[in-house]
């Protein structure tokens, strides 16, 4: 293997960078000429993929975004997209796949290797953390901080007007940075799509609260089986019937993508990046390079998006018991 080409694709997420110096820096080690591709599968078809240096990734490790900029790819999942990208990679004889992004990404280049044959390894970036065969994904640490940061912000304000906060944090499919900014932020309750909310519980709770605590704070991760933070909000002021009480909703929106990269999510992002292309050196393909119990393991992609990540059981008994 003498060319690889590195790509970050579907929702960017803080770290990212350093990943894509990681698998540059890496291959240059290793002595391998690394391109890299703009805006993920987009770029792979329309061929705006370059030639990358040791100084192409200076100054990147602290930013948060992607260098390389991202997409979410419609024409990739059509069968002449993904032609023409195989094509664009073959004209500059690309032998190799560095794939950054969620399951959307890993998806894609589980289809297109399957098609073409172009060795490919992901490395998990996605600040939802639902990906299997990683213990965090690049991104989480710094997202769930974000949360916490803004959590912490509005208890002040919470607590000086006796209101009762809804917060919605983001997670489609998953409640990873729920659980842990709720846990962080001493949140009373937190409501996750991988568990039924129980409302008349959230409510007798609240009503019962009302004596020692007015305050309260809720964290909604977005794709909860109820709804969205509004919608939530809308239901329990009607169910508590007190027109004493105020609620109020904030939503943290792509807030949450942004920023500075935790010291976690960049040595996570370098970590998987070198693994990446060490992995493809070493004739792997097909999976993702990420890091369980502090090791770097490769999972095939078929795992990866086929397998469901929970959520730790002591992360749901906290919050049951810290809320007492
Ligand atoms: O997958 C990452 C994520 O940030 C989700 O938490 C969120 O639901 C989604 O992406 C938002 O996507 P977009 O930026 O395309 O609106």
């Amino acid at each position: 293997m003498k060319k690889i080409a590195v790509f970050t694709s579907g929702g960017d997420s803080p770290g990212m960078n350093a990943c894509i110096r990681a698998v540059v820096r890496t291959g240059i080690f290793r002595g391998l000429e690394v391109y890299g591709i703009n805006r993920g599968y987009e770029g792979m078809i329309e061929g705006d993929i370059f030639l990358m240096n040791s100084h192409s990734v200076s100054n990147i490790v602290q930013r948060g975004g992607t260098m390389l900029k991202s997409a979410r790819s419609s024409e990739f999942r059509t069968p002449e997209g993904r032609k023409t990208a195989y094509e664009q990679l073959s004209a500059l004889g690309i032998e190799g796949l560095v794939a950054i992004g969620g399951d959307g990404t890993f998806t894609g280049a589980k289809i297109f290797f399957e098609e073409y044959g172009i060795p490919t390894i992901g490395c998990p970036g996605t600040i939802d953390n639902d990906i299997y065969g990683t213990d965090y994904t690049i991104g989480f640490d710094t997202a769930v901080n974000t949360a916490l940061e803004a959590i912490d912000k509005i208890r002040d304000t919470a607590a000086a007007h006796d209101r009762i906060f809804f917060v919605e944090v983001m997670g489609r499919d998953a409640g990873f940075i729920a659980v842990e900014s709720g846990i962080g932020g001493g949140a009373e309750f937190v409501m996750v799509p991988e568990t039924q909310t129980d409302l008349n519980m959230v409510v007798n709770t609240l009503k019962s609260h009302r004596e020692f605590r007015s305050s309260s704070i809720i964290v909604v991760a977005e794709g909860d089986d109820l709804g969205n933070a509004d919608h939530i909000m809308a239901i329990v002021k009607e169910k508590i019937q007190d027109p004493t009480r105020e609620f109020k909703v904030t939503t943290l929106g792509h807030i949450q993508r942004g920023g500075s990269p935790t010291a976690r999510d960049r040595v996570l992002g370098s970590r998987c990046g070198m693994g990446a292309v060490d992995g493809l050196i070493a004739g792997k393909t097909n999976c993702m390079s990420g890091l369980m119990n502090n090791e770097l393991v490769y999972t095939p992609f078929a795992d990866c998006i086929g397998k469901h990540k929970p959520l730790h059981p002591d992360h749901l008994a906290l919050m049951e018991i810290l809320n007492i």
